[in-house]
């Protein structure tokens, strides 16, 4: 997908129904950007008429507009950012939700070929810099060049020619905060990465913690860790010097701009070209305008990172699965549960070795049948292949003369039980873990399936019994 499409798609599926809202917040972009001008603009009578002309009559009325002014600004920006808050937070809820949905019901095929801290920094990172995309910076995008719109007709109403003047330096502060916006681009990029990095590394110790304690590689994994972390703070660290970095650049350009407008402001009002209240109403729509220049030069890196975000997520959200049931099928009708697998052959991947070739098996029903065999000999892809947590290339699997493959996944996964040898628990009370198969299960049911596996003694002994 190209950016374009990317940005399509987001607007789409997800940002589409909450259009009214966002244009709710441009309208107080509007009125942020009136009332920021606004302010700007009173200086000029406020020093003209009340300081120099000293008029009685305004006395009361401009620092009352002052007031409303900073009032109106405030209020405006307090309501589109919080009406971009909501719809930034229902966004991402949305994509979550989606991502999930598609994780839990994705192929084996590809949760296996994936670590499971990807999915995670997917889910948690990649989907804020989306949702920064779509909430942050649209507001900035509205809000910012509007202000900038109207402090600079503030500018040019005031004086033209300063105006010129101050129009061909923003550039030269957009130019340094873009220089290190895309520094930030880089360390930024190189951060989330090592997160995910770490995210990973931690899920793999706590699931190999036995094996570590046995191997007594704590002390290895400790310095492993330590690297981790290091870089991860090396890059943090990275990260805050660019943001500061930016003040002392942008202060010395700001000064330098400053400087060079009260020089020309200054001969201009020595030939009683320019009066001192439009000199100071200039000044402040130039200094106001700082903020949203830099902020629009800066719009570029969420963008950037919102599409990345997206290039990642939604690759999950649109994978469609290859394991489906097939047009037609129908139920599996299990009577004795006889299993047949007939010139059999599958690999893992399809350009992979083949793990099966041409394996002819007859597993009779309402037998214990054991397979027995070479670690790497192929026994778990076998099993792997009755609930058809992949498709094999090649052949047929029946049961009960039913193949498999015409027959609903539903039906097909219902027949069957798998008790793994790295059993697990859900992080959830013990009655429900009892109950995940059937989640329908009765009490007396619950109970009757702890007592047959001999957990209710030590159920019962639980503070809680639950
Ligand atoms: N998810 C996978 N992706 C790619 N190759 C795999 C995957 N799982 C297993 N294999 C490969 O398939 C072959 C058969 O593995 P399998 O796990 O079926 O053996 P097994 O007989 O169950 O071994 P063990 O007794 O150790 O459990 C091995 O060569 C293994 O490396
Ligand atoms: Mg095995």
């Amino acid at each position: 997908m190209n950016n374009k499409e990317i940005l399509k798609r987001l607007y789409k599926s997800y940002t589409k129904k909450y259009l009214k809202n966002i244009i709710l917040a441009a309208f107080f972009s509007v009125t942020l950007a009136a009332s920021t001008s606004a302010v700007a603009y009173l200086l000029d009578p406020a020093i003209n008429e009340l300081f120099i002309n000293k008029s009685e009559t305004l006395l009361y009325v401009i620092p009352f507009l002052i007031v409303l002014a900073f009032t109106i600004k405030g209020g405006s920006l307090y309501l589109a950012k919080i009406i971009m808050i909501n719809v930034s937070e229902e966004v991402k809820k949305d994509i979550q939700i989606d991502m999930f949905a598609s994780m839990i019901s994705a192929d084996t095929q590809l949760v296996d070929g994936k670590h499971s801290g990807k999915f995670v920094g997917n889910l948690m990172n990649d989907v804020n810099m989306i949702v920064n995309l779509i909430s942050t910076a649209i507001l900035n995008l509205f809000k910012d060049s509007l202000t900038l719109i109207g402090l600079l007709s503030v500018m040019f109403y005031q004086n033209w020619k300063l105006s010129l003047i101050a129009i061909i330096m923003i550039p030269l502060a957009s130019i340094a905060t873009k220089v290190l916006g895309k520094r930030m681009t880089k360390v930024v990029g190189e951060q989330m990465q090592r997160a995910g990095v770490l995210t990973s590394y931690l899920i793999e110790i706590f699931k190999n913690h036995k094996l570590i304690k046995i191997f007594q590689k704590e002390s290895y994994e400790r310095k492993r860790a330590n690297d981790f972390i290091n870089t991860l703070k090396e890059s943090s660290r990275k990260i805050a010097i660019v943001f500061v970095r930016a003040s002392p650049i942008m202060e010395t350009i700001t000064g330098i701009m400053i400087g060079f407008i009260i020089f020309v402001s200054a001969k201009l009002i020595m030939k009683d070209e320019l009066q001192v209240g439009n000199f100071f109403s200039f000044l402040a729509a130039m200094m106001l305008a700082y903020q949203p220049v830099r902020s629009l030069a800066t719009l570029n890196l969420a963008v950037q990172q919102g599409l990345a975000g997206a290039r990642n997520v939604l690759p999950i959200i649109d994978d469609t699965n290859l394991i489906k049931d097939e047009l037609g099928s129908s139920e599996l009708n299990i009577k004795n549960g006889k299993i047949n697998f007939i010139n059999v052959q599958f690999g893992y991947s399809s350009d992979d070795r083949k793990i099966l070739d041409n394996i002819n098996l007859e597993i009779p029903g309402e037998k214990m049948t054991a397979l027995v065999g070479h670690s790497g000999a192929g026994k778990s892809t076998i099993l792997n292949l009755i609930p058809r947590f992949y498709n094999i290339n090649k052949g047929e699997i029946k049961i009960d003369d039913q193949s498999i493959y015409k027959s609903t996944i539903h039906s097909l996964r219902k027949s069957i039980s798998l008790v793994s040898q790295d059993t697990t628990l859900f992080d959830d009370t013990i009655k429900n873990n009892i109950a995940y198969a059937n989640l329908d299960a009765t009490q007396d049911q619950i109970e009757e399936a702890a007592k047959l596996s001999f957990a209710d003694e030590f159920i019962k002994k639980l503070p809680k019994k639950i």
